[in-house]
């Protein structure tokens, strides 16, 4: 079974499953062929986290995270009044992050796959060569970002025909992305970190005001790490750590829902959601605080998925009334040290699984193309904290924790996670799933996962229902339109909710396994994905 955003990225990992490729296999096929059918996202020029579990139980969480270039400092990022200018960790050089897939995608490959290398990556080969047809969420996502793009020379060429970006149905050939791409098939990822493609990197960031040096990029390494893993409500819910707070914040908020029964409240009651937005609010104080690159600070992981800890901070919330956020703060834990992306989903046929977000950040990261390859940059360095207080493309904000810093990985909030339930004296994977869209990447995995275990929704059901998000700052609660019928969001206001309403919210790509065994697919209805099994 696979789930991704796109139908071509979902039938090319259904082609490899039928050659007898694994998960894993598939897995990175798909991905190398989001970056030509998916240029908002699905990339070589950026990053993503993997999570994998085999048939046999056994875990793998590979960070192939952007990292800074060693040599950027906060200082880079001031503005002329000498004041964190958002505008420069956004777009321009400054905004592009050493990128971490074509490294991450080859080494999962190299630890886990089966099928040659050279074969994965030959559909994103000819789909790039041949050209494939605009989707319709691409041609919106092109018109939507149409004037940064433009200023773009290779942008211009690519997504543009007689002064106006391509439409739905019309071919998009990436001939210098085919070649990009054969080179990568050949030689691995020192094609890409070394030689003509990296000295291509370098100058065209560097020629947009950047410091990105090739020292960065022949020094990328991907890191094998180890998930984070909690119970809910007798399942064990497993995701990605730091660098990710994807993982640590799903399960804080889980944790503190434990006590609470939402299978009673009831799916869309207003108490229901007053206990799940007073969770989420306390969880991210925590990420602003404690979360952050875990080579760079200690990151308390343990004591925040302390059970007795998260009980504590459960026991804070109250039925009657919001807390105001400027009252809710992180947890205090003695300092011991100084202080557009895309999901897929894969489940094979011998029981392995993974569940693989990848990003370029916002939709075409810096929409700056690396010159003559056809790879688009991520502007992942807004990941970051830029300064105190000041907030993010996802109005996330954060301090020491997460300040840019020279070789650093930002935090994230990606969230690649497997739900496994017991079965006997042992655990089976139940759900796979994750998503796209920042700060509600984390809301988004998590409304799943209590639709499915607290609601007792379908799948299809689960994923399609409406969401809605509290990031502790702002302090306010968005919600997609359809989410809250009028008595419920006079009940929230009555318990002082700000409400906020969202066009939409997440993308999720999810696997769950049936009774009988077999593996249902959902994708998200947002975004026309894919599902297709084999
Ligand atoms: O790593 C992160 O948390 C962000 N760079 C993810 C960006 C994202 O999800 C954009 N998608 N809509």
């Amino acid at each position: 079974m696979v789930v991704t955003v796109d139908e071509t990225a979902t039938r090319a990992a259904v082609e490899v499953l039928r050659q007898g490729g694994n998960a894993v296999d598939a897995a990175v096929a798909a991905a190398l062929m989001l970056a030509v059918t998916f240029p908002e996202a699905g990339n070589l020029g950026g990053g993503g986290f993997l999570l994998l579990r085999t048939s046999d139980g056994t875990y793998a969480a590979l960070d192939f995270r952007e990292t800074a270039p060693r040599d950027i400092t906060p200082e880079h990022f001031l503005g002329p009044d000498g004041r964190p200018d958002p505008q420069r960790i956004r777009s321009g050089g400054l905004a592009v992050a050493v990128p971490g897939t074509p490294a991450g995608l080859a080494e999962a490959h190299a630890r886990w796959g089966r099928l040659a290398w050279s074969a994965l990556v030959e559909p994103a080969i000819v789909a790039a060569r041949e050209g494939v047809p605009v989707t319709a969420r691409t041609a919106h996502a092109l018109a939507a970002h149409a004037a940064r793009l433009e200023r773009d020379p290779e942008a211009r060429a690519l997504f543009f025909r007689d002064g106006r970006v391509l439409r739905e149905g019309e071919r998009m050939r990436c001939p210098a992305l085919a070649t990009t791409l054969e080179w990568l098939a050949r030689e691995g990822p020192r094609a890409f970190y070394e030689g003509p493609v990296a000295e291509a990197i370098v100058r065209t960031v560097r020629g947009a005001g950047g410091v990105l040096a090739l020292e960065d990029l022949a020094a990328y390494r991907p890191v094998w790490r180890r998930p984070v893993e909690g119970r809910y409500r007798g399942y064990r819910v497993v995701s990605f750590p730091p660098p990710s707070s994807g993982g640590v914040v799903l399960l804080e908020i889980l944790g503190m829902l434990e006590p609470f029964d939402l299978g009673a409240t009831g799916f869309g009651s207003s108490l229901t959601v007053h206990r799940m937005v007073e969770a989420e609010k306390r969880a991210y104080a925590d990420r602003a605080r404690w979360l952050g690159d875990p080579d760079r600070v200690a990151v308390p992981v343990e004591r925040l998925l302390d059970p007795d800890y998260l009980a504590a901070r459960a026991r804070t919330i109250r039925d009657r009334r919001a807390t105001p956020a400027r009252r809710i703060h992180a947890g205090k834990f003695p300092e011991t040290e100084s202080s557009d992306t895309t999901h897929l989903s894969i489940a094979d046929a011998e029981g392995n699984v993974v569940a693989l977000t990848t990003t370029l950040n916002s939709a075409f990261g810096a929409a700056l193309f690396a010159e003559g390859t056809g790879i688009l940059l991520n502007n992942e360095m807004d990941d970051f904290a830029l300064a105190p207080g000041v907030a993010n493309l996802y109005g996330l904000v954060g301090g020491a924790a997460n300040a840019v810093t020279g070789g650093a990985r930002p935090l994230s909030s990606m969230a690649p996670t497997i739900v496994e339930a017991p079965e006997g004296a042992r655990y089976q994977p139940f759900l796979v799933l994750g998503s796209p869209g920042g700060a509600t990447i984390i809301t988004s995995v998590l409304q799943v996962i209590v639709n499915v275990v607290d609601h007792g929704m379908e799948l299809q059901e689960a994923v399609d229902a409406p969401r809605f998000h509290h990031q502790w700052l702002p302090d306010r609660l968005d919600h997609e339109p359809r989410a809250f019928p009028a008595d419920v969001a006079r009940a929230l206001v009555r318990r002082g909710h700000r409400l906020h309403e969202r066009e939409w919210m997440g993308n999720v790509s999810a696997i769950a396994r049936a009774a009988d065994g077999t593996w249902l697919g959902a994708a998200d209805p947002r975004r026309a994905g894919c599902a297709q099994g084999l």
